[in-house]
């Protein structure tokens, strides 16, 4: 699914720079330019960045809560 139409920007390729070290919205926008024209698709970005930040952390507290 489009997030960002005006740079064309998907939420996999939003899932990816999150994956890949994306963290902020200012980040976000420097690598895929998303947010940085009219703006209307910051709220989703976001809302997809927090998603990610959340499995992982999720996944993180799930490996370490494994037994060693
Ligand atoms: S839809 Fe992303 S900047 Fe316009």
């Amino acid at each position: 699914m489009y997030v960002c139409l005006c740079h064309g920007v998907t939420d996999r390729q939003v899932r990816a720079a999150a994956r890949a070290g994306c963290e902020s919205m200012r980040q976000l926008g420097r690598k895929l330019g998303v947010g940085t024209q009219c703006g209307r698709c910051t709220r989703m970005a976001r809302d997809i960045l927090r998603e990610c930040k959340s499995d992982s952390h999720q996944a993180l507290a799930t490996l370490l809560a494994q037994p060693a």
